[in-house]
């Protein structure tokens, strides 16, 4: 056979869910831990909803092996987690804090014993404190060396039991609220020229990473995770196709060439320039870049939404659903590429209670898109629904979480029998957790945790929700069973 494919869902598919060290741990400076630029940066008063902070979060740090026990009675394939840099090195460089490496051993020993494959991100978003405060963090070229030490450690300490690595996530999201959107630490907004930069910093830090694991494992699985938003063009205008065509050199196709191809879009880089942000890149990074790109095993993707891209002649701000922190329902407002393109909502699809668009198909237009345009294996590492959720007789019926898991996991299947490789599938989330900047409100675990935005509330008790038995039979019958 020229491909080999399976029907449905591949036998040892991964099945799984996933959370983020921030999100979840809790124990912000227990055992040595560091300080991040999160913590920091929730205390910043109106940051985030009711000054909601990860100090506590769901206590994962203490409660792992309760949570891990719930994996294993649903049968749960894989476990993607985050490893708090901080945890590792309270300094961000320096000397290395053996509480924190003794943390992850545990934690990735107890899901060995139940047979769950761990999933680990080197990187969730949560920078040391004292990296921003020596050098300002990723704006700075320096942070590579730091960055590749840190992962190196990791790979030295879990490389022998840890098969699957990520090496950063969501680098498009973490970037534009940091330096456009001044949502995200350090808080800066419309810093274009920065924006790339600390993006070339970002890329040159995965491409190192993943040099440095091949090298010391080379059978390793390795990828970063990509939160990537399909496009429609709004209409059959040829302008309106344009749009879309620049919104994916821009918004997609600039983090995916280079994990996948290790090169910057064409168009993308003369646009760039054309306007003074194209980022400084040192000699030989071109090289680094393609070398690593042809050992980065699958395109990790976070899929959640699509959205639609529409000319624009006039001044760059157009509708589009977004995160808001207020938790109510609205739409925001968020600044286009004037002379290029703007997100109009689309009516043809509904949206959740935070307006992001569910769009199932979208799933199997990632899938489609990247094996067409990468042929690269694709982990979805995260996808799901963030909903409240509401305790009924010491039950949660969340029958629309289902609803979304269910047709997304449809089409994904879909996406198999068009020839996709797709390795595994990662809902998000496992437990509740922390969403950063809308406290505890906004639900999407399999497992619902008893805590409200008060540091002081609820018992932090775990409850399976209706759709981690739903989920375990979708386990059960390899996606058979819907
Ligand atoms: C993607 C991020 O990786 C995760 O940390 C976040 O909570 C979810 N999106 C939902 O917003």
């Amino acid at each position: 056979m020229y491909f080999e494919k399976s029907k449905g869902f591949p036998k040892d598919f991964l099945w799984g869910s996933a959370s983020a060290a921030y999100q979840v741990e809790g124990g912000w400076d227990a055992d040595g831990k560091g300080v991040s630029n999160w913590d920091k940066f929730v205390r910043i008063p109106g940051k985030t909803f009711k000054a909601t902070t990860g100090d506590k979060a769901v206590d994962h740090y203490h409660r792992y092996k309760e949570d891990v026990k719930l994996m294993a009675e649903m049968g749960l394939k894989t476990y993607r987690f985050s490893i708090a840099w901080t945890r590792i090195y309270p300094n961000g460089n320096g000397e290395v804090n053996e509480a924190g490496l003794q943390f992850y051993d545990d934690l990735i020993n107890e899901l060995l014993k139940y047979g769950i494959e761990p999933m680990v991100t080197v990187y969730h978003w949560d920078m040391p404190q004292a990296l921003e405060e020596q050098y300002h963090g990723w704006e700075n070229r320096q942070i590579v060396d730091d960055y590749v030490n840190y992962a190196k450690t990791l790979f030295e300490r879990y490389g022998d039991r840890v098969h699957y690595w990520i090496t950063m996530n969501e680098q498009n999201i973490f970037t534009s609220f940091g330096w456009l959107k001044g949502m995200h630490p350090p808080g800066k907004e419309n810093d274009e020229k920065m924006f790339y930069q600390v993006n070339h910093h970002a890329n040159m830090a995965h491409a190192k990473t993943v040099l440095a694991l091949k090298e010391m494992y080379p059978d390793a699985k390795v990828g970063a995770s990509f939160a990537y938003s399909p496009c429609y063009g709004y209409d059959r205008k040829p302008e309106n196709a344009m749009a879309k065509a620049d919104y994916d050199d821009l918004q997609n196709y600039w983090w995916m060439d280079i994990y996948a191809y290790g090169r910057y879009p064409r168009s993308a880089w003369a646009y760039l320039e054309s306007r003074g942000v194209a980022p400084q890149m040192e000699e030989g990074d071109a090289k680094i870049l393609k070398k690593a790109a042809a050992l980065v095993d699958f395109m990790g993707v976070n899929y959640y939404q699509t959205c639609v891209a529409e000319y624009n002649d006039i001044n760059g701000v157009g509708m589009t659903n977004t995160m808001n922190t207020t938790g109510e329902k609205g739409t925001a407002q968020v600044q286009g590429v004037p002379g290029l393109y703007k997100n109009p909502a689309n009516d043809f699809l509904p949206t959740t209670d935070w307006d992001w668009t569910i769009d199932p198909m979208g799933i199997r237009m990632c899938c489609r898109d990247i094996t067409s345009r990468y042929d690269l294996p694709v982990v979805i590492s995260e996808n799901g629904l963030g909903a409240f959720d509401k305790v009924e007789d010491g039950k949660i019926h969340d029958p629309y979480r289902i609803a979304y898991l269910k047709a997304h996991i449809e089409e994904l299947k879909k996406a198999c029998d068009d020839g996709c490789r797709v390795l595994a599938y990662c809902t998000w989330s496992y437990t509740d957790l922390l969403s950063w900047l809308n406290g505890y409100q906004k639900r999407y675990g399999f497992v619902y945790v008893d805590r409200e935005e008060d540091e002081n509330s609820g018992t932090l008790n775990r409850i399976p929700k209706d759709s981690y038995y739903w989920y375990k039979k979708v386990i059960e019958t390899n996606g058979e069973e819907l």
